[in-house]
């Protein structure tokens, strides 16, 4: 495959390039694509230097898959030029997600949908991948009705500059100077910030409404509720989330373990005692999606509560994006595929 990163400098296009590479994907071309400030700049992929190229619409000459990992702008202003040159996309940013006719895939999820995209396939929000990974089985064997979540979002959920901020805070505090924050609204070291993305009319962030919107398309759920509280933490990578769900079928927590235990790319990790869960910390760099913390919610008749952590770059990122163009391999051009 000649495969194109369109954002390859970034948090999200650093993991790309790693995994293409750990999870040998057939690459013959590696075109590393970033803004006019990266042209110039190296990268690595097997071991070989790759000059980034400005991205522009005529980047995709004879591309087969372009990754875009550049932000909404980006996807929107040029991914149609890449479907145009022949490419199939697989769309980092929120661009496309809620479009009717592009498929938002989780690949635990929903494959299938993969196959039926018209160029563009839309990767979804971090924060709901994780979620639906998670809930999909629980949703498949007692029909979930409502989801209440919390997460704990990591700064390398937006971006390099980000991680840059709270490294610099913290170099900052211990050196008794004076701390500066641009890309937060607050300091976000020692901090939590309640706010991820921007506001809407209806008091919820953007980042909020798209774990209900996404959520929705991606379970083929359209009634359930979702009420989400997105935070930003103080955490370098991973993201973590406390869930309640309510379901139509009571699910006992004996019932619920055993069906996680047994669910794609789900890791139940819960023992109830100190340390007996995953913090994103320990879980940084997996593929996996960690459930803990499961335990009945008290406070309703048919409710569970849990822990969910996964490592944002990878499964809520990178790592699906692969999977995704990884499924397009298994079936011919002519069927949706890329073989
Ligand atoms: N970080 C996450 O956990 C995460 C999770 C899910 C989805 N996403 C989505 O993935 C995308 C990338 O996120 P990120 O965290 O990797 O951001 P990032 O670290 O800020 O990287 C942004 C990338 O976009 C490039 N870019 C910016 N402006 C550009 C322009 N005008 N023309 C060409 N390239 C341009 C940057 O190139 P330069 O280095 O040259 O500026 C860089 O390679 C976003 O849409 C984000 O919403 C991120």
């Amino acid at each position: 495959m000649k495969v194109a990163i369109a954002g390859a400098t970034g948090a999200v296009g650093a993991d790309l390039i790693g995994l293409l590479e750990k999870r040998n994907f057939p690459v013959s071309e590696l075109r590393l694509l970033a803004s006019a400030r990266s042209v110039g700049k190296t990268l690595t992929f097997k071991g070989q230097e790759i000059k980034v190229a400005e991205l522009t619409h005529n980047s995709f000459k004879g591309i087969d898959l372009a990754l875009f990992s550049a932000g909404a702008g980006r996807s929107l202003e040029f991914a149609p030029s890449a479907v145009k040159a022949g490419a199939v996309v697989v769309d980092n940013s929120s661009a496309f997600r809620m479009e009717s006719s592009i498929p938002l895939v989780v690949p635990e999820v929903n494959p299938e949908e993969a196959f039926k995209h018209n160029g563009i396939i839309a990767n979804p929000n971090c924060t709901t991948i994780q979620m639906v990974v998670a809930l999909n089985p629980l949703h498949l064997a007692a029909g979930i009705k409502r989801i209440v979540v919390s997460t704990y979002q990591s700064v390398s959920g937006t971006g390099a500059m980000a991680i840059e901020e709270l490294k610099t805070q913290v170099h900052d505090y211990v050196a008794g100077n004076p701390l500066k924050h641009e890309i937060y609204p607050y300091e976000i070291a020692f901090n939590v910030i309640p706010h991820v993305d921007v506001f809407l009319e209806n008091g919820y962030t953007k980042e909020e409404m798209k774990m209900v919107h996404e959520t929705r398309k991606i379970m083929s759920a359209p009634n359930v509720k979702v009420s989400a509280t997105c935070v930003r933490v103080p955490v370098f990578r991973a993201h973590s989330e406390s869930i309640q769900i309510e379901t139509e079928r009571k699910l006992s927590v004996e019932e619920a373990r055993a069906i996680l235990e047994k669910a794609p790319g789900v890791e139940v990790f819960d023992r109830r005692e100190p340390g007996g869960y995953p913090t994103p910390k320990e879980i940084s760099g997996s593929y996996l999606t960690y459930v803990g913390r499961l335990r009945e919610d008290i406070s309703t008749e048919n409710g569970l509560a849990m822990w969910v952590v996964a490592d944002q770059l990878l499964k809520g990122a990178a790592l699906n994006a692969l999977q995704i163009a990884e499924l397009l391999l298994t079936r011919p051009k002519g069927q949706g595929g890329l073989a």
